[in-house]
Protein backbone atom coordinates (compact mmCIF):
# COMPACT_ATOMS: atom_id res chain seq x y z
CA UNK A 1 0.00 0.00 0.00
CA UNK A 2 3.09 2.37 0.77
CA UNK A 3 6.60 1.87 -0.70
CA UNK A 4 9.46 3.90 0.32
CA UNK A 5 12.44 3.58 -1.85
CA UNK A 6 15.77 5.02 -0.89
CA UNK A 7 14.86 8.21 0.54
CA UNK A 8 17.39 10.64 1.02
CA UNK A 9 16.45 14.20 2.91
CA UNK A 10 18.76 17.24 4.46
CA UNK A 11 17.46 20.37 6.11
CA UNK A 12 18.73 23.34 5.49
CA UNK A 13 19.44 25.35 7.95
CA UNK A 14 21.30 28.41 8.76
CA UNK A 15 23.69 28.18 5.49
CA UNK A 16 24.25 24.45 6.89
CA UNK A 17 23.28 21.34 5.17
CA UNK A 18 21.92 18.93 8.08
CA UNK A 19 21.25 15.42 6.97
CA UNK A 20 18.27 13.63 8.41
CA UNK A 21 17.47 10.34 6.50
CA UNK A 22 19.85 8.12 4.48
CA UNK A 23 18.39 6.00 2.30
CA UNK A 24 15.23 4.68 3.42
CA UNK A 25 13.55 2.20 2.33
CA UNK A 26 10.41 0.58 4.01
CA UNK A 27 7.10 -1.30 2.35
CA UNK A 28 3.95 -1.22 4.34
CA UNK A 29 1.48 -4.12 3.16
CA UNK A 30 -2.09 -3.42 2.66
CA UNK A 31 -5.16 -3.78 5.05
CA UNK A 32 -1.64 -4.05 8.11
CA UNK A 33 -1.26 -1.68 11.22
CA UNK A 34 2.54 -0.53 10.84
CA UNK A 35 4.65 0.98 13.74
CA UNK A 36 7.25 3.70 13.00
CA UNK A 37 9.38 3.61 15.90
CA UNK A 38 12.46 6.02 16.80
CA UNK A 39 13.73 7.79 19.59
CA UNK A 40 13.50 11.55 19.42
CA UNK A 41 15.16 13.32 16.43
CA UNK A 42 15.28 10.00 14.81
CA UNK A 43 13.93 10.87 11.33
CA UNK A 44 10.12 9.91 12.41
CA UNK A 45 8.01 13.27 11.59
CA UNK A 46 10.09 14.00 8.76
CA UNK A 47 9.59 10.50 6.80
CA UNK A 48 5.99 11.34 7.63
CA UNK A 49 5.92 14.88 6.28
CA UNK A 50 7.15 13.51 3.12
CA UNK A 51 5.28 10.89 2.95
CA UNK A 52 2.24 13.26 3.26
CA UNK A 53 3.79 15.77 1.09
CA UNK A 54 4.51 18.78 2.92
CA UNK A 55 8.31 18.47 2.84
CA UNK A 56 10.33 17.53 -0.37
CA UNK A 57 12.96 14.33 -0.36
CA UNK A 58 16.19 15.41 -2.01
CA UNK A 59 16.05 12.12 -3.86
CA UNK A 60 13.98 8.35 -3.64
CA UNK A 61 10.47 7.77 -5.00
CA UNK A 62 6.89 7.03 -2.59
CA UNK A 63 4.33 5.05 -4.08
CA UNK A 64 0.89 4.77 -2.46
CA UNK A 65 -1.62 1.97 -4.10
CA UNK A 66 0.74 2.19 -6.78
CA UNK A 67 0.45 5.92 -7.14
CA UNK A 68 3.28 8.58 -7.04
CA UNK A 69 2.78 9.92 -3.68
CA UNK A 70 2.40 14.04 -4.92
CA UNK A 71 -0.37 13.06 -7.14
CA UNK A 72 -4.08 14.09 -6.06
CA UNK A 73 -4.96 10.28 -6.76
CA UNK A 74 -2.75 9.59 -3.75
CA UNK A 75 -3.58 12.61 -1.59
CA UNK A 76 -7.09 11.45 -1.66
CA UNK A 77 -6.64 8.28 -0.58
CA UNK A 78 -5.11 9.53 2.81
CA UNK A 79 -5.93 10.67 6.53
CA UNK A 80 -3.46 12.33 8.29
CA UNK A 81 -2.87 12.93 11.79
CA UNK A 82 -0.05 15.00 12.10
CA UNK A 83 2.60 15.42 15.19
CA UNK A 84 1.15 18.53 16.85
CA UNK A 85 -2.67 18.85 14.91
CA UNK A 86 -4.08 22.39 14.26
CA UNK A 87 -7.02 24.07 13.70
CA UNK A 88 -8.72 27.04 13.77
CA UNK A 89 -9.32 28.20 16.95
CA UNK A 90 -12.76 29.87 16.27
CA UNK A 91 -14.52 26.96 14.49
CA UNK A 92 -16.27 24.36 16.57
CA UNK A 93 -15.39 20.65 16.31
CA UNK A 94 -18.45 20.27 13.98
CA UNK A 95 -17.41 23.27 12.01
CA UNK A 96 -13.99 21.79 11.53
CA UNK A 97 -15.13 18.68 10.14
CA UNK A 98 -17.74 20.04 7.83
CA UNK A 99 -14.91 22.32 6.90
CA UNK A 100 -12.67 18.98 5.67
CA UNK A 101 -15.67 17.58 4.18
CA UNK A 102 -15.48 20.69 2.10
CA UNK A 103 -11.75 20.13 0.94
CA UNK A 104 -11.91 17.17 0.13
CA UNK A 105 -15.26 17.66 -1.91
CA UNK A 106 -17.52 15.13 0.15
CA UNK A 107 -21.46 15.16 -1.03
CA UNK A 108 -22.79 17.87 1.28
CA UNK A 109 -25.98 16.29 1.71
CA UNK A 110 -24.36 13.10 3.82
CA UNK A 111 -21.48 15.36 5.47
CA UNK A 112 -23.57 16.54 8.43
CA UNK A 113 -24.58 12.75 9.28
CA UNK A 114 -20.80 11.93 8.47
CA UNK A 115 -19.30 14.49 10.61
CA UNK A 116 -21.91 13.67 13.48
CA UNK A 117 -21.17 10.01 13.33
CA UNK A 118 -17.49 10.45 13.59
CA UNK A 119 -17.81 12.71 16.49
CA UNK A 120 -19.62 10.05 18.61
CA UNK A 121 -16.96 7.71 17.65
CA UNK A 122 -14.02 9.66 19.10
CA UNK A 123 -15.86 10.57 22.31
CA UNK A 124 -16.51 14.33 21.22
CA UNK A 125 -20.37 13.83 20.88
CA UNK A 126 -20.66 16.37 23.75
CA UNK A 127 -18.11 18.69 22.40
CA UNK A 128 -19.84 18.77 18.94
CA UNK A 129 -20.59 22.61 19.08
CA UNK A 130 -18.03 23.74 21.30
CA UNK A 131 -14.85 25.82 20.14
CA UNK A 132 -11.39 24.37 19.35
CA UNK A 133 -10.11 27.49 21.39
CA UNK A 134 -12.01 25.35 24.60
CA UNK A 135 -10.47 21.95 24.10
CA UNK A 136 -8.17 20.10 26.07
CA UNK A 137 -4.70 18.45 24.56
CA UNK A 138 -6.50 14.81 24.46
CA UNK A 139 -9.87 16.63 23.00
CA UNK A 140 -7.31 18.02 20.64
CA UNK A 141 -6.04 14.24 19.44
CA UNK A 142 -9.31 13.06 19.27
CA UNK A 143 -10.79 16.07 16.91
CA UNK A 144 -7.58 15.70 14.89
CA UNK A 145 -8.38 11.57 14.12
CA UNK A 146 -11.71 12.63 13.38
CA UNK A 147 -10.22 14.56 10.56
CA UNK A 148 -8.44 11.83 9.35
CA UNK A 149 -11.39 9.72 9.04
CA UNK A 150 -13.35 12.30 7.04
CA UNK A 151 -12.57 11.12 3.57
CA UNK A 152 -12.52 7.43 4.65
CA UNK A 153 -9.09 6.87 4.21
CA UNK A 154 -7.41 3.53 2.54
CA UNK A 155 -4.20 4.83 4.06
CA UNK A 156 -4.47 6.33 7.51
CA UNK A 157 -1.01 7.90 8.57
CA UNK A 158 -0.74 9.18 11.91
CA UNK A 159 2.53 10.61 13.88
CA UNK A 160 2.10 9.85 17.52
CA UNK A 161 -1.65 9.37 17.66
CA UNK A 162 -1.88 8.28 21.21
CA UNK A 163 0.05 11.23 22.64
CA UNK A 164 -1.44 13.41 25.29
CA UNK A 165 -4.78 10.95 25.56
CA UNK A 166 -5.14 9.38 29.29
CA UNK A 167 -5.67 5.51 29.52
CA UNK A 168 -9.45 5.27 28.38
CA UNK A 169 -8.51 7.46 25.52
CA UNK A 170 -5.93 5.11 24.20
CA UNK A 171 -7.90 2.27 25.02
CA UNK A 172 -10.63 3.85 22.42
CA UNK A 173 -8.37 4.65 19.95
CA UNK A 174 -6.62 1.11 19.32
CA UNK A 175 -10.43 -0.23 19.42
CA UNK A 176 -10.92 2.44 16.60
CA UNK A 177 -8.03 1.55 15.02
CA UNK A 178 -8.82 -2.23 14.72
CA UNK A 179 -11.97 -1.36 13.81
CA UNK A 180 -10.43 0.68 10.60
CA UNK A 181 -8.42 -2.23 10.03
CA UNK A 182 -11.35 -4.51 9.82
CA UNK A 183 -12.60 -2.21 6.99
CA UNK A 184 -8.79 -2.99 5.11
CA UNK A 185 -7.55 0.59 6.09
CA UNK A 186 -3.62 -0.17 6.06
CA UNK A 187 -2.62 2.07 8.86
CA UNK A 188 1.11 3.55 9.76
CA UNK A 189 1.89 4.99 12.86
CA UNK A 190 4.79 6.60 14.97
CA UNK A 191 4.74 6.09 18.60
CA UNK A 192 6.81 5.88 22.10
CA UNK A 193 4.43 3.86 23.53
CA UNK A 194 6.04 0.43 22.83
CA UNK A 195 3.37 -1.89 25.10
CA UNK A 196 0.51 -0.35 22.71
CA UNK A 197 2.51 -0.84 19.09
CA UNK A 198 2.87 -4.14 20.38
CA UNK A 199 -0.74 -5.03 21.34
CA UNK A 200 -2.03 -3.93 18.09
CA UNK A 201 1.15 -3.63 14.97
CA UNK A 202 1.03 -6.39 12.81
CA UNK A 203 4.61 -5.22 11.75
CA UNK A 204 7.16 -2.61 12.53
CA UNK A 205 10.37 -0.88 11.71
CA UNK A 206 12.81 1.11 13.68
CA UNK A 207 14.43 4.12 12.39
CA UNK A 208 17.75 5.33 14.26
CA UNK A 209 20.07 8.36 13.41
CA UNK A 210 17.53 8.55 9.62
CA UNK A 211 18.42 4.50 9.14
CA UNK A 212 16.47 1.90 9.09
CA UNK A 213 17.74 -0.73 11.52
CA UNK A 214 14.71 -3.02 11.78
CA UNK A 215 11.99 -4.41 10.61
CA UNK A 216 9.89 -7.44 11.09
CA UNK A 217 7.10 -8.53 13.34
CA UNK A 218 6.95 -7.12 16.98
CA UNK A 219 7.37 -11.14 17.76
CA UNK A 220 10.23 -11.85 15.84
CA UNK A 221 11.87 -8.71 16.63
CA UNK A 222 11.27 -8.85 20.44
CA UNK A 223 12.80 -12.42 19.98
CA UNK A 224 14.07 -13.51 23.36
CA UNK A 225 13.35 -10.10 25.05
CA UNK A 226 10.53 -10.00 27.74
CA UNK A 227 8.85 -6.65 25.98
CA UNK A 228 9.03 -4.78 22.76
CA UNK A 229 10.33 -1.47 24.68
CA UNK A 230 13.47 -3.80 25.96
CA UNK A 231 14.50 -4.56 22.89
CA UNK A 232 14.17 -1.17 21.66
CA UNK A 233 15.99 0.22 24.25
CA UNK A 234 18.97 -2.29 23.78
CA UNK A 235 18.78 -1.85 20.04
CA UNK A 236 19.08 1.90 19.77
CA UNK A 237 22.08 2.32 22.48
CA UNK A 238 24.12 -0.79 20.73
CA UNK A 239 23.89 1.66 17.26
N1 LIG B 1 13.08 22.29 10.22
C1 LIG B 1 14.20 21.68 10.60
N2 LIG B 1 15.42 22.24 10.34
C2 LIG B 1 16.56 21.61 10.70
N3 LIG B 1 16.60 20.42 11.32
C3 LIG B 1 15.43 19.83 11.61
C4 LIG B 1 14.16 20.43 11.27
N4 LIG B 1 13.17 19.60 11.68
C5 LIG B 1 13.78 18.53 12.26
N5 LIG B 1 15.12 18.68 12.21
C6 LIG B 1 16.11 17.70 12.71
O1 LIG B 1 15.90 16.47 12.02
C7 LIG B 1 16.09 15.37 12.89
C8 LIG B 1 14.87 14.47 12.84
O2 LIG B 1 13.75 15.16 13.39
P1 LIG B 1 12.29 14.52 13.42
O3 LIG B 1 11.36 15.59 13.86
O4 LIG B 1 12.03 13.88 12.10
O5 LIG B 1 12.46 13.40 14.54
P2 LIG B 1 11.39 12.44 15.22
O6 LIG B 1 11.89 11.03 15.05
O7 LIG B 1 10.02 12.73 14.74
O8 LIG B 1 11.53 12.81 16.78
P3 LIG B 1 10.42 12.90 17.97
O9 LIG B 1 10.28 11.50 18.51
O10 LIG B 1 11.07 13.82 18.97
O11 LIG B 1 9.14 13.45 17.41
C9 LIG B 1 16.42 15.95 14.27
O12 LIG B 1 17.81 15.93 14.43
C10 LIG B 1 15.93 17.38 14.19
O13 LIG B 1 16.69 18.23 14.98
MG1 LIG C 1 8.33 13.44 15.65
Amino acid sequence: MLKIDKLVKAYQFRRETVPVLHNISLEVPRGKIFGFLGANGAGKTTTIKVIVDLLFADSGTIMIDNLPHSSIKAKRLIGFMPEQPQFYHHLSAREVLLFVGELFELDPKTVETKAKNLLRQVGLADAENTVVRRFSKGMHQRLAFAVALMNDPKLLIMDEPLDGLDPLGRLDFKRLFLEQKKLGTTIFLSSHILSDVEEICDEVAIINKGQIVKQGTPQKLRGTYPTLEEYFVSTVQKQ
